[in-house]
């Protein structure tokens, strides 16, 4: 997989998987857009990834348009064009809301605005950019937790297997392929105040997976890169579940 020559957009790439992502792109050639609400925390993985010169951060909130829009225009500017999307920033904070009769309406709206409509917005501010270079390819980041009926954190989720679905299809003709992973449970800076690791071990096991081992970021990433490649050129609207079998549908 080689990624020369090619412009990454990365959303809520300061820490986490996004991070890995942002990590994996640049080792592989790509110049790569740090598009993080935080941008001190963007700004501090780019001093400290070894790809610094093909790093750009930039203060991004997915959960407005207007935001989506500049960021892609100054990717745009500073690197010339705009490749591939990874739709990753996400509210772990809204796993705390399981009742959607109970949840605070601005709560909800909050929510959904950042989990699910912000992949979208991002989307429409990058296609453009996308059909000037000829195509390009979106990964969606969803959860297994999506299946898991748990609240407005596994709605947004679903709406975002939907939203995969539904613009791997229109954007098909712009030769623009849109596919989502489904991660298990991952250790990330997200999840520490949440879950301890080892909760994150038996919590696993106790929703079926037949394993106990927690996800690294690198572990999620590297499968998520993998559809942004043109080794999976033929894969296309899919949701890859990266569970360690979590979740086995036939
Ligand atoms: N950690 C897990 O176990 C797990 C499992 C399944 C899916 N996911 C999903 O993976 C993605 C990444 O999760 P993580 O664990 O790395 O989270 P994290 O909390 O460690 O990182 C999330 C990043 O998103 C950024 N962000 C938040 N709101 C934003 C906004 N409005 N605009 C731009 N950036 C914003 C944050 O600043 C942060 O850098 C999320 O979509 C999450 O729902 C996580």
């Amino acid at each position: 997989m080689s990624f020369d020559n090619k412009v990454a957009v990365v959303t809520g790439g300061a820490q986490g998987m996004g991070r890995e992502y942002v990590r994996l792109l640049a080792e592989q050639g790509a110049r790569v857009v740090i598009a993080d609400i935080n941008l001190d925390v963007a700004q501090k993985a780019v001093d400290e990834l070894d790809f610094t010169d093909q790093l750009l951060a930039i203060r991004t909130d997915v959960g407005d348009l207007e935001s989506c829009l500049a960021c892609i225009k100054a990717a745009e500017e500073r690197f010339g064009g705009v490749d591939f999307l990874v739709n990753n920033a996400g509210l772990l904070s809204a796993a705390a809301f399981p009742s959607l009769i109970d949840i605070p309406v601005e709560k909800y709206r909050q929510i959904m605005e950042v989990m699910l409509n912000g992949q979208l917005w991002m989307a429409r501010a990058a296609v453009p950019a996308m059909r000037k270079r000829g195509g390009g390819a979106i990964v969606n980041v969803s959860s297994i937790g999506a299946y898991q009926a748990t609240g407005v954190y596994s709605l947004s989720k679903l709406g975002v297997n939907g939203l995969t679905i539904n613009l791997s299809r229109e954007l098909a003709k712009d030769n623009i392929r849109v596919n989502a992973v489904a991660p298990g449970t991952v250790a990330t800076e997200g999840m520490q105040p949440l879950m301890s690791v080892a909760d994150m071990a038996q919590w696993g096991q106790a929703l079926g997976r037949p394993t106990d081992r927690v996800a690294t970021p690198d572990l999620i990433a590297q499968v998520g890169v993998f559809l942004l490649s043109d080794a999976a050129s033929y894969v296309r609207g899919q949701i890859i579940a990266v569970d360690d079998g979590q979740q086995i549908r036939v």
